[in-house]
Formats: structure tokens, sequence, C-alpha cells
């Protein structure tokens, strides 16, 4: 993992006395037109016109994406400034910020500071209150001191220097940006944990360094973890989830946390995740190009995991079980075969038209274990199809709901958290498509709408309780040169079960 960046707040005070601050580096934005921000009016003042002349001389006019780093400035008493761009005041909106906070970021990284005062949290931003901009602020600087480096032979330097960040609100947002702080240091965490296991190959991640992980998480946090083997799994009828199975020589583990922060008793939120450890498409196969990044289908049970850690760092007054379904899919000469048919735990019997559409076969027998918990909710994470990145891009997840309420939950929650997700159709009139000759259903539906019936597959196993499925397909990692985890949904899903501690 990366080294963590600690936040703090301040209040900054009628004189911005923040300002006054000894830190390696003080962070302040400039609009366009060099109109500087209040804290960057406090700075030139200390320093006695010293920006505004250097502003003047045209070293930084204030677009968005631009940066002026500033050594030893007289009466400032942080090693460094840094001024960073904002535009045009009067657009200065979500987008904006977050550009410029990741301007911040970079602009940090490139110096040796070990702590800043950063105070572009102060900024007025379009439709976004203080404590949004100190999430944001928080998730740009851990992720641009996260690094994978586990597999490399050598350490290189830290990629962001920088080990304590005070944050500077106005007085009146002071308690509830300390709240955002520390539940964004969570998040860090948590998210930073699931881009670990993204990241790690195949070969290591395979599903029993799933569950070893999961033991650790319930070791650290005190959570209760059951892990499944194959035996077990027999005995329970998850014959879809065992059909992926068959085909990998790595044991399959269904694996179940329980976190209990709330009253004993009170229905928990049950988080699935999908866990293909690597998927090859088992006897449909892949196409070899970028098959390497199958080694992210397993992104839906990292992220259950990370939400795990991050709800327990927080204590979070709610129960929380999550469950993660992993194995590999594999060809193998025993692997389920194309025209197979098999039964699920509830009983439905299913014809395996393609195998390469496995993670609806391990996902709908969790769905169906999930029923024991009489769950408030449950929401279940996957990397599920090529088609939803077709559909949405990396921008937002696909969302797919039997409930209203649990929709705009999650909708808000991934707004709050800019992890983003737009809801999708999940009309009985797709279910024609998924209709088999010989079983009582076919586990594809065809080229049409492939993420939409992917979702109507599971609805079929989700009757019992409100439900949500994400398909994290675009959302869940990057592709090309930087190629690696997002992390996501980790955020989302946090602050979908912060939120639901509030309103109970
Ligand atoms: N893990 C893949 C989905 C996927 C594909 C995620 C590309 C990210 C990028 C999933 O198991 C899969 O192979 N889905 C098939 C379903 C099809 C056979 C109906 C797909 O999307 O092609
Ligand atoms: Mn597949
Ligand atoms: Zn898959």
């Amino acid at each position: 993992m990366g080294e963590s960046v600690e936040f703090s707040i301040k209040a900054s005070g009628p004189n911005n006395e923040p300002v006054r601050a000894r830190s390696g580096c003080i962070v302040a934005g400039v609009y366009a037109g060099r109109k500087l921000s209040a804290a960057a009016q406090a700075l030139d003042r200390a320093s006695r016109g010293h920006l505004t002349a250097l502003l003047k001389r045209g070293e930084l006019e204030g677009r968005a994406g631009t940066r002026l780093l500033l050594q030893d400035v007289p009466q400032v008493t942080s090693a460094r400034v840094l001024l960073v761009g904002l535009g045009p005041e009067k657009s200065f909106d979500a987008r904006a910020c977050l550009q410029a906070l990741h301007t911040a970021a970079e602009g940090l990284a490139a110096t040796p500071a070990a702590d800043s005062v950063v105070t572009l949290t102060e900024l007025p931003v379009k439709e976004r209150d203080t404590v949004w901009t100190v999430r944001q602020a928080a998730a740009a600087l851990a992720g641009r001191s996260y690094r994978f480096v586990q597999m490399k032979s050598t350490t290189p330097a830290p990629a962001l220097p920088l080990k304590r960040v005070i944050f500077t609100v106005a007085a009146a947002d002071l308690k509830a940006a300390q709240a955002a702080a520390r539940q964004a240091g969570a998040v860090a965490s948590g998210t930073a944990l699931a881009r670990d296991l993204g990241n790690l190959p195949g070969n290591v991640c395979t599903p029993t360094y799933l569950a070893d992980t999961a033991r650790a998480l319930a070791r650290t946090h005190k959570l209760a973890v059951k892990v499944l083997e194959k035996r077990d799994m027999k005995k329970l009828g998850m014959g879809t989830f065992l059909s992926v199975a068959r085909g990998s020589d790595e044991p399959p583990k269904f694996i179940v946390l329980e976190y209990h922060g709330g009253p004993r008793g009170a229905k928990p939120v049950v988080l699935v995740g999908k866990g293909i450890t690597f998927d090859t498409g088992g006897i449909s196969l892949k196409p070899a190009p970028e098959m390497d990044e199958m080694k992210y289908d397993m992104s839906g049970a990292g992220s259950v995991l990370g939400t795990l850690r991050a709800v327990a760092e927080l204590k979070l007054p709610l129960n929380v079980v999550g469950i993660v379904v992993a194995t590999e899919n594999m060809p193998g000469g025993s692997a389920t075969k194309p025209g197979d048919i098999v039964k699920t735990m509830s009983g439905l019997t299913v014809e395996i038209l393609n195998t390469d559409a496995e993670g609806r076969l391990v996902l709908c027998d969790a769905l169906t274990y999930a029923e024991r918990y009489e769950p408030a909710a449950v929401v279940d994470i996957a990397t599920l199809t090529g088609a939803c990145v077709i559909a949405l891009g990396h921008v937002a997840s696909g969302l797919y709901a039997n409930d209203e309420a649990l929709a705009a939950e999650l909708t808000a929650a991934g707004d709050a958290s800019h992890d983003r997700v737009w809801r999708m159709p999940l009309w009985d009139d797709y279910q024609d498509q998924l209709k088999s000759n010989f079983a009582d259903l076919a586990n594809i539906g065809g080229r049409p709408a492939g993420s939409v019936t992917a979702a109507c597959y599971l609805a079929r196993f989700a009757k019992k309780f409100k439900w949500a499925h994400l398909d994290i397909a675009g959302t869940a990692w990057r592709s090309g040169k930087d190629k690696g985890s997002t992390g996501r949904p980790v955020p989302l899903l946090t602050q979908f079960l912060i939120d639901r501690t509030s309103k109970r």
C-alpha cells in the first residue's frame, strides 16, 4: 500500500491565520485574470506584495491546470508557496475545483515538502459545500500518494513525500469539515486496499489470497469471518458458482465477513462482490489482447473488502455483511462447456451458453445465500459486462435496483463522493432475452443491452429483498499507459453506509 497522508482541519479566521503556519508548502488559489483568492491575498499582504509583483510579471495568469511554485517568499513562514490556477471565478464549479485539487497534488508531489497547508478547501464551489471540497481534496492527495510497488524488486521513492496536510475552512464549517476529513482518511485506506488487491496479479491474488486478506481484516478490526470451502458449497447447492470453478486448480472460496457496529438484531446491509481472480472466459475463451486486464475481475470483491475496512475504521453504528465469491474462470479438462445445464442454489436451472458470462453465475448463488440475513438491503458489485463499458465508459458505474429509495440513496452517495453511478433499466421486457429452450433460463441474452440483461439475470435471484447492482466494468480500473486499479466504488459504498447511519 502507498504511504498514507494524515488530514486535519483548521479554521481560517478573519485574518487567514493559517497563512502564518509553518509548513513545507502552503497552497493557495489564483483565479483567471490574476485574481487572488482570500488566502493568496493574505500571503500577498504578509510578503508586502511579492505575489502581485510576480503575477504582474506574467508568471501566472490563473488559468485552470497551471501552477507556480515559489521558494522562501519573504515574511511567509512556510518554506514554499504553491499557487494554483483556478480558472474564471464565476464558473468555479465542481469540475474546476477537482482540476485545481489535482493540479495542487501534482505540484506538491514535485516538492519534498512533508507537510502542507492547503487553502483551496476555503474556496466557494458552485452547488457544493465545504464538506464536499474537503472530501475531494483528501481523495486527490491520497490518490496521488498511492503507488503499487509490492511486485518490484527495488522500492522507488514515494509518489508523494507528503505526510501531514492541514485543510483550511471557514470557522462555521470547522466541525463538519473535521468529520469529513476523518471519513476521507478511512475512505482512502479502504480505497488503497481495493487498489492493491486489484493490482496484484492473478498468480498472487488467488481466491485463497482474498480469503487470507479477509481473515487479516477480521483479526485487525474484530470482524466475524467465515470461509466456505468447495464441500460446503456443494452441501448448500451452489451449482452455478461451482460450475465456474470447475476448470481451475485453485480452490474456490466463499468468504463472509460480518461487521457488527449497530444494535444486535438490526438488519444488516449486505455487500456482495464478484471475485473472479482471473477471467480467461473459460471454454468460451477470451481473445489474447489485453487479457491481462482480467486480473481486475475481482474488483467487486476488492471493493467489498475495502469498504469493510473503511467502515470498521470509522466504527460506523450499523451492521454490514460482506460476501466475496472468489474463483478463477479457467478452461480445463473438467471445465463447464457451452450448453451445460446446472442448478443454482435457488433451485432454478441455467443453460450456460457462454462460459465467459461467469460473473452472474457466481453472484446468483451469493444472492440466494444473502437471504439468510433478512437484509435491510443488498448491493452487489461486479465487473460484470463489457457492454457496460460501451454504455457508460469510464465515468459512471451502471446502477440497477429493484427499489427506488435504494437507487436514490446510491445515486446521492455517488454524487457526494464523486464516485458516480447512472441508473439503468431492469424492465421485465428484457427478461425475454434470457429464455432457454432447455433450462429455466440462459446465462446470456445476446448482444443488445448486454449490461441490462446481465442485471436482469441477477434480478431473478434478488426478489426477496431490496437490491441494487453496480456494474463497475468501466470504472474499477484504468487501461493504457497508466493502467491500474482505481479502487472504485469504495468511496461510493462507504458514503452510502455513512449516510445510512445519520438517517436512522
Ligand atoms: N469480466 C467480464 C466483463 C468485462 C469485460 C469487464 C471487459 C471489463 C472489461 C465478464 O465476465 C464477461 O466476460 N462478460 C461478457 C459477457 C458476455 C459473454 C455475455 C462480456 O461482457 O463480453
Ligand atoms: Mn467473463
Ligand atoms: Zn468476468
